[in-house]
């Protein structure tokens, strides 16, 4: 069959990489792509969000399925365009509706969803302009530090945390009065701290069983040791050591399965990816947010570590046949570390000319921001350029081997984390 993955980053070379593997794969699109997709798929030169210009597409290359990899076109609502539509409705697309994309979409949906179907997550309060003067009352009563939440997708930034009441204040103000981030921040998500251990946690569902895939823990900021200013993401580890069985068990019964009932209790179509950003607090999860698709750079960590046939279990979500699958884990453990232009996060210098180095096995280079020049040259054309993954025994060896392959140089002004999973090996 004929599949179209949607996006440009690490995720989706991810994606490519793992489905370009698959018996089921005749041709493989992806739209926009990059460098390294070009390399197990064609490029198209279309954008994740014009769905005209897509169904003319799929309709020409007879597109058998249909993967976006971030959730822009989720919540634009590419599910519910496509099935709508007499010429695409035949073609399923790996993600939810999009009533069920505003679980990312917007912080308070997510948060009803939670406190309705007594899924464990931090107290909060939803502020707008209309209680604007109840909500400056629950911060000063707030104990600290207090998390501001910006309700709308703010590209990553729309978070913030505040370590007194006079900052706090001021915050919600930028986000109310002054629309800091616009529409997005109209309405504030405040709540309660969670101090302890962040990972991640990705089922495949459709909609009324899941496949849960290997865990991963990403890691934000730009310098090592957690330092320095919040990324996309600079590298990640899968597994995570700390996720036990028990723990595990916890997550499934608490966690997951609440949400796939509250899906089908509240008839929110969802057929694809959820990502579960979880806080472990003494041993207990709960959940920071959801994402409506996975993660990057996790994905470039959990696709390596999945020995089924993703476009098989692709199609099981379509036809509702997701339990009649098991998740088969590679027991080696992967590390991923990102190569970043210099000047990332805030202004990153693109165009740098990119050797890329030869990987031996269980190596694998994923592109993100790279693209081929006029001249025909490999160029840096992002902030995050390569994701550079390993696999290895162990999550310790895996990290060794990353390393010392990203230290080969791949472009002039490089920049990586050197701890990625440091702080959880044994
Ligand atoms: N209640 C909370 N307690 C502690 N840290 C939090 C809390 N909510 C969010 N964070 C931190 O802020 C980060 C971003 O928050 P998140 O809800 O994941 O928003 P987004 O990914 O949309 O920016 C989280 O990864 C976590 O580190
Ligand atoms: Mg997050």
């Amino acid at each position: 069959m004929n599949i179209l993955i949607l996006g440009s980053g690490g995720r989706e070379h991810a994606f490519a990489w793992k489905i370009a593997q698959s018996k089921w794969c005749d041709k493989l699109f992806v739209a926009p792509g990059n460098a390294g997709t070009a390399d197990c798929a064609t490029n198209v030169n279309m954008k994740v969000s014009d769905f005209t210009a897509m169904e003319k597409f799929c309709v020409e290359n007879k597109i058998e399925l249909v993967l976006p990899g971030g959730e822009e076109a989720l919540v634009k609502g590419i599910y519910d365009y496509f099935l709508a539509n007499e010429n695409l409705k035949h073609i399923p697309v790996i993600g939810p509706s999009k009533l069920g994309a505003e679980l990312e979409g917007s912080k308070s949906f997510a948060k009803k969803f939670m406190v309705k179907h007594k899924i464990p997550t931090a107290a909060y309060l939803e502020i707008t302009k209309q209680n604007l003067e109840e909500g400056k009352k629950y911060l000063q009563q707030s104990s600290l530090p207090i998390v501001l939440k910006a309700d709308g997708l703010a590209a990553g930034k729309g978070v913030v945390i505040c370590n007194s009441h006079e900052e706090a204040l001021q915050e919600l103000h930028a986000m109310i009065n002054d629309a800091k981030f616009g529409e997005a921040s109209a309405k504030v998500v405040v709540e309660q701290f969670l101090s302890g251990i962040e990972m991640s946690v990705f089922v495949l569902t459709d909609g009324k069983n899941t496949l849960i895939l290997p865990t991963a823990k990403d890691y934000k900021r730009v310098g090592d040791g957690d330092t320095g200013l919040n990324t996309g993401g600079m590298g990640a580890i899968s597994p995570v050591p700390f996720a036990t069985k028990e723990l595990m068990q916890k997550v499934k019964t608490q966690i997951i399965e609440p949400t796939i009932l509250g899906l089908q209790k509240d008839e929110i179509v969802y057929k694809g990816f959820i990502y579960f950003g979880l806080m472990i607090v003494g041993g207990e999860p709960f959940t920071i947010e959801y994402n409506c698709r996975m993660g990057d750079p996790e994905t470039e960590v959990v696709m390596p570590r999945i020995e089924n046939d993703l476009v098989e279990l692709m199609m099981a979500v379509a036809l509702n046949k997701i339990e009649d699958f098991t998740l088969i884990e590679n027991q080696k453990a992967a590390c991923t570390v990102v190569l970043a232009a210099k000047g990332y996060p805030t202004d990153a210098e693109i165009g740098e000319e990119i050797i890329i180095q030869k990987a031996e096995a269980d190596e694998i280079i994923f592109h993100a921001g790279t693209k081929i020049n006029a001249q025909n040259k490999m160029v840096t054309a992002g902030g995050r350029v390569l994701m550079i993954t390993a696999l290895e025994k162990d999550l310790n060896l895996a990290r060794n081997k990353a390393i010392t392959l990203a230290n080969k140089g791949f472009f002039k002004h490089q920049l990586f984390r050197k701890d990625i999973g440091q702080d959880v090996c044994e």
